[in-house]
């Protein structure tokens, strides 16, 4: 078990990596929250019916747990689920000093760090996430948040947690598109500066999205990623600078999601897409070679994401999506191109004829 340390302004945490942090859970909460007699639980059905056996089994009977399952799925990231959730606690005559686990994915995540921040102005949270996106990405960093009819993730708070558990076994059972998409995610932390990572994807992509669970694989891909998002957040909490590289991908990929209505397209799949994107348009400026184009391509292909733009989506499409982007601020979307496989830049002045050359087929 490995330990990757956040600093926050709301107090720090660790994210804790490692094959059987679920089996120790009674262990890490009664350590966490001395005392604790009573524990929240916020999951969905599929997650749930999957592990809640387990998950309740290792944290002992001499703790009441209240359990709140909200309907899975992005569709249900909202306000709407939100009150049920709280109503759920506060029928229970809940206290400030209860916690919150979460267990599930990054839709979980977000509703239920956004139900612990909001109940009684805030009882502990807890994440234990069981998809690669919850574990690299959505379940570090305090960002909790719903959708709204105008926007995804335009309602939340910033929430850090108590301690992030990460126990890669839950991504057994986890769908092998889901854990693929994660994948692209990885890539982006990768191409960010991680040359480890890099050297690992280079040499074993393939293991890691092949059906076969490759445990130790996957908790040295879940422990570097978590070091990765662990570093930048508590280096840069509310996204001023350095946050806002880890957008690389995002720009394009958010844009083709709303084009398609947040469906047809996994979120990690439209930022395999939206790297190449930026490495197209970084190379159209003189910013990076065609060879680095090459090797995003090839790790992009390699891990069975798209590689070339859905049919049918021309670029006329998705451009009113590219400055809707909540992280644009006034005027031009910045960009984060890459410079070379481990380095990108944000690039706030260019030729907007350029940004047509995001969508190739
Ligand atoms: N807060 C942040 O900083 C942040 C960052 C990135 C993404 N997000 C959010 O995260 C969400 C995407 O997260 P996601 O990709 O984890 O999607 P998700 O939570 O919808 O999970 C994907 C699917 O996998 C299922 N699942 C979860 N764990 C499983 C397991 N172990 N085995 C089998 N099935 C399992 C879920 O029920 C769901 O059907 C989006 O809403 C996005 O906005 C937030
Ligand atoms: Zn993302």
């Amino acid at each position: 078990m490995r330990t990757a340390p956040v600093s926050s302004s709301g107090g720090d945490y660790p994210v804790i990596v490692g094959a059987g942090v679920a089996a120790s859970l009674k262990e890490r909460v009664h350590e966490l929250f001395p005392g604790l007699s009573r524990l929240g639980i916020v999951s969905n059905p599929v997650v749930w019916s999957l592990h809640g056996t387990s998950i309740l089994k290792s944290l002992g009977t001499d703790l009441r747990t209240v359990v709140a399952l909200h309907p899975d799925g992005e569709p249900a990231k909202h306000m709407g689920s939100i009150l049920v959730l709280l109503d759920r606690f506060l029928e229970d005559r809940w206290e400030r000093r209860d916690p919150l686990l979460v267990v599930g994915g990054g839709v979980t995540g977000d509703m239920g760090g956004l139900v612990a921040g909001l109940l009684l102005r805030g009882v502990p949270l807890l994440h234990l996430p069981t998809t690669v996106v919850a574990q690299v990405d959505s379940a570090i960093g305090g960002k909790t948040g719903v959708d709204h009819p105008l926007g995804k993730n335009l309602i939340g708070m910033f929430n850090p947690p108590r301690a992030v558990l990460s126990d890669p076994g839950f991504l057994r059972t986890l769908p092998i598109v889901q854990r693929r998409a994660g994948v692209g995610e990885v890539i982006k932390y990768a191409l960010i500066g991680d040359r480890a990572l890099l050297s690992l994807l280079t040499e074993r992509i393939e293991e890691l999205v092949a059906s076969d669970f490759h445990a130790a694989l996957w908790e040295e891909v879940i422990f570097l990623s978590s070091s990765d998002k662990a570093g930048v957040v508590s280096r840069d909490e509310k996204e001023s600078g350095e946050r806002m590289l880890l957008n690389f991908g995002h720009t394009f990929g958010h844009a083709l999601e709303g084009a398609l209505g947040y469906s047809g397209i996994l979120h990690g799949e439209a930022v395999a897409l939206g790297m190449l994107s930026a490495a197209r348009i970084s190379g159209a400026m003189g910013l990076s070679d065609s060879a680095t184009f090459g090797v995003i391509r090839d790790l992009v292909k390699r891990a069975g994401l798209p590689d070339s733009w859905p049919a049918g989506v021309a670029f006329e499409a998705i451009a009113p999506y590219l400055g809707r982007d909540k992280k644009a601020s006034r005027g031009q979307v910045a960009l984060i191109l890459p410079e070379r496989p481990g380095s990108v830049r944000i690039v706030r002045d260019y030729d907007p004829d350029l940004l047509s050359l995001g969508v190739f087929t």
